[in-house]
């Protein structure tokens, strides 16, 4: 066993015995180290926020858990196959986005997370940048490495729009609903982006990097002015604060879920689920392009996940991409 799996090892450990005495001695014995080097993982652990009692003769207890998205607090929570089996976690970084790229071209695993506390350049769809106050939100990319054609990628915006609505109400209780093509909004604002981005041959996806940046315990002065009339966090909905670890944990294991599901029946079932979560069908909207704008009602989305828009004149068009504006 390394070093590091010693430590995350011995944090589990302290975990589970929830509020009981884990002997020093005898973790030191069973992994082979120095009580020396098990006193310099509790001083870590506790530069990281742990709150830990050391008990003489009995060992050490673990009292209180930092707000902090580690790799220990995510396992806590953590019932996936894959997914998350690798956790790369930052407490600031520019962006997660920039970092799982260069990970997935080096060959990072199937389900690899990176994470951070906090970005100093996050990006948006359109390269728009993304607000990513420290210690509030989740800042994740996940790398997937799925068996699907590089143009079935475009759906997965929607596999994992689905994934996260299904777990913000098992943590939270709110039934969020989803805006084509990647906003998750609560009460008519903005609580969640995602950003799926491609690595790929011309027949065959190499990974998916999928961005998901959520506004999780903000309160409404976090936010910049210019955001408040239009973005919103899980906490300002719920009015209380929201464990991050464990959400991120429901969203790994709705992930995994759908992901399997679309590589194994295709779109169909994920496009039942999304249309039961879509604030869009039905709405009169205005689709702006980057060199069109269009309105009409929008009518669902089709076998290929593009939104269909019924136009004045009767005509049906198919949108890959847009910024959309409901208009009712
Ligand atoms: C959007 O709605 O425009 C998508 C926003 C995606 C933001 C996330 S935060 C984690 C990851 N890192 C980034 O730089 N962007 C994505």
């Amino acid at each position: 066993m390394n070093v590091k799996n010693a430590r995350d090892e011995l944090l589990k450990k302290l975990f589970e015995a929830q509020g009981n005495p884990v002997s020093g001695q005898e973790f030191a014995e069973e992994y082979g180290l120095s009580r020396t080097a098990i006193w310099k993982y509790i001083k870590e652990f506790e530069e990281d926020g742990y709150e830990i009692a050391s008990i003489k003769k009995k060992g050490y207890v673990l009292i209180d858990i930092p707000d902090i998205v580690n790799a220990a607090n995510i396992r806590r929570f953590l019932q996936t196959k894959t997914y998350g089996t690798t956790i790369d976690y930052y407490k600031s970084c520019d962006s997660t986005q920039n970092l799982a790229h260069d990970f997935a071209q080096a060959g990072a695993l199937d389900g690899t997370l990176i994470i951070s506390e906090e970005q100093t350049a996050g990006k948006g769809r359109l390269s728009r940048p993304w607000n990513s106050t420290a210690h509030k939100g989740i800042w994740m990319s996940l790398i997937i490495r799925p068996s699907l054609m590089p143009q079935q990628a475009p759906q997965m915006t929607l596999v994992a729009a689905v994934a996260i609505v299904r777990a913000i109400e098992n943590v939270s209780g709110i039934e969020a609903t989803i805006k084509w093509p990647n906003d998750i909004m609560i009460n008519g604002k903005k609580m969640t982006g995602i950003l799926t981005e491609l690595q790929s041959e011309p027949d065959r996806v190499k990974a998916i990097i999928l961005g998901i940046g959520m506004n999780v315990n903000h309160e409404e002065e976090d936010f910049p002015k210019e955001l408040r009339d239009i973005a919103t966090s899980l906490k300002i909905a719920c009015g209380k604060k929201i464990d991050r670890a464990k959400l991120i944990a429901e969203i790994l294991g709705f992930l995994e879920l759908y992901t399997k599901m679309y590589e194994k029946h295709g779109f169909g079932p994920i496009k039942l689920l999304w249309e039961s979560y879509s604030n869009t069908a039905g709405k009169q909207i205005r689709a702006v392009m980057l060199n069109e704008t269009i309105e009409g009602t929008a009518l669902g989305i089709s076998e290929d996940g593009l939104l269909e828009l019924k136009l004045d004149d009767g005509t049906v068009r198919g949108i890959y991409s847009a910024d959309i504006v409901i208009k009712d």
